[in-house]
């Protein structure tokens, strides 16, 4: 006996909560959990650093644009973390492009928005009566077990296999440039006069330049011997990794690089080659 669909046409019109039942390895939700602690910080009490939300609202606009090229009427955020509000990177858009998260965890049962509680996998292994119009990645490609599996059933579940996607990249200039262009305004701000300044940048540099160069090639070591670089992601993708998964995925459109972060976002039309 073949599965009834998934209800998805009446989630989105009317909002509420679907549940799924879940898989997934042990080390997978070990990983997952591990992060709990930041989401309560950031998802659930709104929480996010000032750069993020900047962030995010280049990202929404990324959205916004390639959602009107590519005509959707949905959109179903796969990772959307624990929060019972609206993401703050489509509070703006979801209005006119109707919005659903997905998310294992069960941490907030009440959402102000259509909520799917289980993981990608297990919602693509459902019969849906609806397609989505677009998936969202928003840094939680590297957060699935099997990224190539996770990016072609976002093509199983969405229309027209469209999918938006902001990563972190670990390269380890943008990582560098990233650091220390906070801490060089951060000195620049607290150090008017230019006496003070150049003391300020020389003792930085003594201080703390040494130390970024040893981080920076424990960093490389590590990404050249595929060993993680924490305990919190299932990948660390750079520009390049990143790039030849999503060309191996389906069709690239736009692939942007964040100024001044180590974000990129990511236009790509995907094939389900599950
Ligand atoms: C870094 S958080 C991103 C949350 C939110 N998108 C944001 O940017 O604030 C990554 C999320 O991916 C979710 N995730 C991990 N594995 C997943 C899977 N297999 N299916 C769906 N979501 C998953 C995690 O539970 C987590 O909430």
């Amino acid at each position: 006996m073949t599965d009834a669909p998934l209800a998805i046409r009446a989630l989105l019109q009317d909002g509420g909560s679907l549940r799924l039942d879940q898989d997934g390895g042990e080390g997978w939700r070990r990983i997952t959990e591990a992060s709990l602690e930041e989401y309560r910080a950031h998802h659930a009490a709104d929480g996010y650093p000032e750069a993020t939300r900047e962030t995010m609202a280049m990202f929404e606009g990324f959205i916004a644009k390639w959602a009107g090229i590519w005509g959707a009427d949905s959109m179903i955020d796969l990772g959307c973390g624990i929060g019972a509000a609206l993401p703050p990177y489509v509070r703006n858009i979801a209005g006119t492009l109707i919005y659903a998260g997905l998310d294992p965890l069960d941490e907030t049962p009440e959402r102000d928005y259509p909520f799917v509680c289980g993981r990608l996998e297990d919602l693509a292994a459902k019969p849906l009566d609806k397609k989505f119009g677009l998936a969202l990645f928003v840094t939680s490609l590297d957060h699935f077990e099997d990224a190539r599996n996770a990016l072609a059933l976002a093509a199983r579940i969405t229309g027209g296999g469209h999918a938006v996607i902001w990563c972190g990249l670990h390269d380890s200039p943008l990582i560098a440039r990233n650091d220390l262009s906070i801490k060089i305004s951060a000195l620049c701000q607290s150090n008017r006069n230019i006496l003070t300044r150049m003391l300020a940048f020389l003792a930085y540099g003594l201080v703390t330049w040494p130390r970024v160069a040893l981080a920076l090639s424990r960093r490389e070591r590590k990404l050249a011997a595929g060993r993680p670089l924490d305990n919190l992601h299932c990948h660390y993708f750079t520009e390049q990794s990143l790039k030849a998964l999503l060309t191996q995925a389906g069709t690239v459109h736009e692939f942007a690089r964040c100024p001044g972060t180590n974000s990129a976002f990511a236009a790509v039309t995907l094939n389900d080659a599950t």
